[in-house]
């Protein structure tokens, strides 16, 4: 049968962690292997989960994920540089001023995005090739957090500088979500394009986390805040597709008139992806393989009723999987 990756005219993306990658868990990698083309670590690769220390780097993990990227030829989209919800400890009570906060940050975002520069493809690409350089920056807690109090208002378009200062070829995005719905934060992310371009801040795409809902936003609603994304002229990345089924809990089991919604909710989601224009499809990644890996069931409470993803718990294949198959 064909696949997601050979069905797809854009690369299709799932999320991976190095613990998983070397675990024994052979059901996971071939499925991975099987339909997939791109990876992004699910956490590995994280400021929280590198940044051990002021100038101190633990690039391990994310080096195994390459390693794995690079042996079976996926590309890695590296995530998140700089989140307000991934800062580690120690630089989250860093009592230093706010200049030596802002070296901290920017040692960290050169050393790593230069460090991620090394791997290459056996034809010279690099196997990372981009990053998140900052996450979800148009929310409260964002706004609120030491990167925006410590580094001025400024401080997305500094990381994006200094990403580009360490690796001029990666690709670099701004990622954040209700980007599928919210015209005001899409507004927000299009201004801060434009002023970008206007000052020649480097940018070259956006991510779209694409959490959605089986009914909500619905395909006209994702249909219409995509346009003006499109619109920037930038790569688009869906970044982290997945789809809840049962926010309100009402359910305690995946019942069949919902797995049918979800079926052709996906499929409408690969059918929109394709009115972008070919040369701005940077790919969809979906948030997980199997619904019981998701983390929609830890968020935002825990449950075992949330199925929103293409493979059921056993690795078996989903009508949603057919669904996004047909819709590619
Ligand atoms: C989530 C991971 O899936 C969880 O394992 C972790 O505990 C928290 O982060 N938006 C993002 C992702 O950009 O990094 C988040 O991933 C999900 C929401």
């Amino acid at each position: 049968a064909i696949t997601l990756k050979a069905a797809a005219t854009f690369p299709i993306g799932n999320i991976v962690s190095a613990n998983r990658l070397s675990g024994s868990d052979n059901n996971f990698t071939s499925i991975l292997n099987k339909e997939f083309n791109s990876i992004t670590a699910e956490n590995d690769m994280k400021m929280g989960a590198m940044f051990t220390g002021q100038n101190t780097y633990d690039f391990s993990r994310g080096d195994a994920i390459v390693a794995y990227a690079k042996a079976n030829g996926f590309r890695v989209h590296g995530h998140a540089l700089v989140w307000h919800a991934s800062i580690p400890t120690w630089l989250k009570n860093f009592t230093g001023t706010d200049v030596e906060f802002e070296a901290q940050v920017k040692g960290y975002i050169k050393a790593t995005v230069a460090h991620f520069a090394l791997a290459k493809t056996t034809d010279g690409k690099s196997v990372v090739a981009s990053w998140d350089v900052v996450n979800e920056a148009f929310t409260n807690e964002a706004l609120a957090g030491p990167f925006y109090a410590k580094l001025g208002p400024d401080y997305v378009a500094k990381c994006f500088t200094w990403a580009k200062e360490a690796n001029s070829e990666v690709k670099l995005f701004y990622n954040d979500y209700n980007l599928d719905s919210q015209t005001s934060k899409v507004k927000s992310v299009v201004d801060m394009v434009a002023d970008f371009k206007k000052r020649a801040i480097p940018i070259d795409g956006i991510g779209s986390q694409m959490h959605v809902g089986y009914s909500y936003p619905d395909i006209a609603t994702i249909s219409t805040t995509l346009s003006p994304l499109v619109g920037t002229g930038l790569l688009i990345h869906f970044s982290e597709l997945d789809m809840s089924v049962n926010r309100d809990l009402a359910l305690t089991s995946f019942t069949a008139e919902r797995s049918n919604a979800q079926k052709e909710k996906y499929k409408s989601i690969a059918v929109l992806y394709k009115t972008i224009p070919s040369a701005q499809r940077f790919g969809i990644t979906f948030w997980g393989v199997r619904d019981n890996d998701s983390w929609l069931r830890g968020w935002p409470v825990v449950t075992e009723y949330e199925w929103p993803l293409l493979f059921d718990s056993n690795y078996g294949y989903k009508a949603a999987y057919t669904g996004f198959l047909e819709g590619l």
